[in-house]
């Protein structure tokens, strides 16, 4: 019964969500997270692997929606021996509204939403907790343009950068600290700098930012798509 339990949530980590497991888990090395908090969590699957592998001390879910939390609550509680109560925490909350304590250590993920709410989420945070030891895991479904445009702006540091392709979609994740980039990473670039031009999967991701951005350009209403388009174009002859 156990087993099964065990294998059918681990089997649910698709490579999206396992890239983000990975990453988490090698964060923890170095950085030892005190709290790992599941943002936008919704099935919560990413966070019950994290839990189930004890990778943190407390893994928070949160998620906005009350019937979404209650029920991730209750499959919880029925499977103790997967998930100790002692291990995690589930709130229903707007992301943006979390209170995260100064004298511990934060990473936070926002996954499987867009950038627009990944970037506004972000923001908030930052202003709430100028001072915060939070650093972020972020993997949005579109917009990563973007995203990383404002991570550049507000100075954050790269620590790791990855793509990954899942049902013929692909995505970035992006492990960034608001810290100081001669300690901790590396320069974050708008574009990236993970691409690698004898990757099949980096091939087609490239090409379908530079087909969406060509279209953004053609109809005339961005007048940032033509610079934008530029810089995708570049990525594989850097
Ligand atoms: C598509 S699911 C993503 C699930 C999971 N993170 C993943 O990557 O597979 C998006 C979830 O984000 C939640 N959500 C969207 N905006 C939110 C916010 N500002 N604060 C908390 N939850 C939010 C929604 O209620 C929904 O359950």
């Amino acid at each position: 019964m156990w087993l099964r339990l065990a294998v059918s949530v681990f089997n649910s980590l698709g490579p999206r969500l396992q890239a983000i497991f990975d990453v988490i888990a090698f964060a923890q090395q170095v950085r030892c997270y005190d709290r790992v908090w599941d943002c936008c969590c919704d099935h919560g699957y990413l966070g019950m692997s994290i839990v189930n592998a004890a990778l943190c001390e407390k893994l928070i879910f949160v998620d906005q929606v009350p019937h979404i939390a209650q029920q991730l609550e209750r499959q919880l509680l029925e499977q103790p021996l997967l998930y100790p109560a002692e291990r995690y925490e589930v709130l229903t909350s707007d992301a943006s509204d979390l209170d995260f304590n100064s004298e511990q250590r934060h990473l936070v993920i926002l996954a499987g939403v867009s950038g627009k709410t990944v970037v506004d989420i972000v923001r908030t945070i930052r202003k709430t907790h100028p001072l915060g030891n939070i650093d972020f895991i972020l993997c949005p479904t579109n917009a990563l343009f973007d995203v990383r445009e404002y991570l550049v702006a507000k100075e954050f540091v790269l620590l790791s950068e990855s793509i990954v392709a899942e049902k013929s979609r692909h995505y970035e994740v992006l492990y960034v600290s608001p810290g100081d980039v001669e300690s901790t990473g590396s320069q974050l670039t708008h574009t990236g700098a993970m691409w690698d031009e004898k990757n099949i999967e980096h091939q087609r991701y490239l090409a379908r930012i530079i087909a969406h951005y060509q279209r953004v350009v053609e109809g005339g209403n961005d007048d940032r798509a033509e610079g934008i388009l530029q810089r995708y174009q570049s990525c594989f002859s850097r």
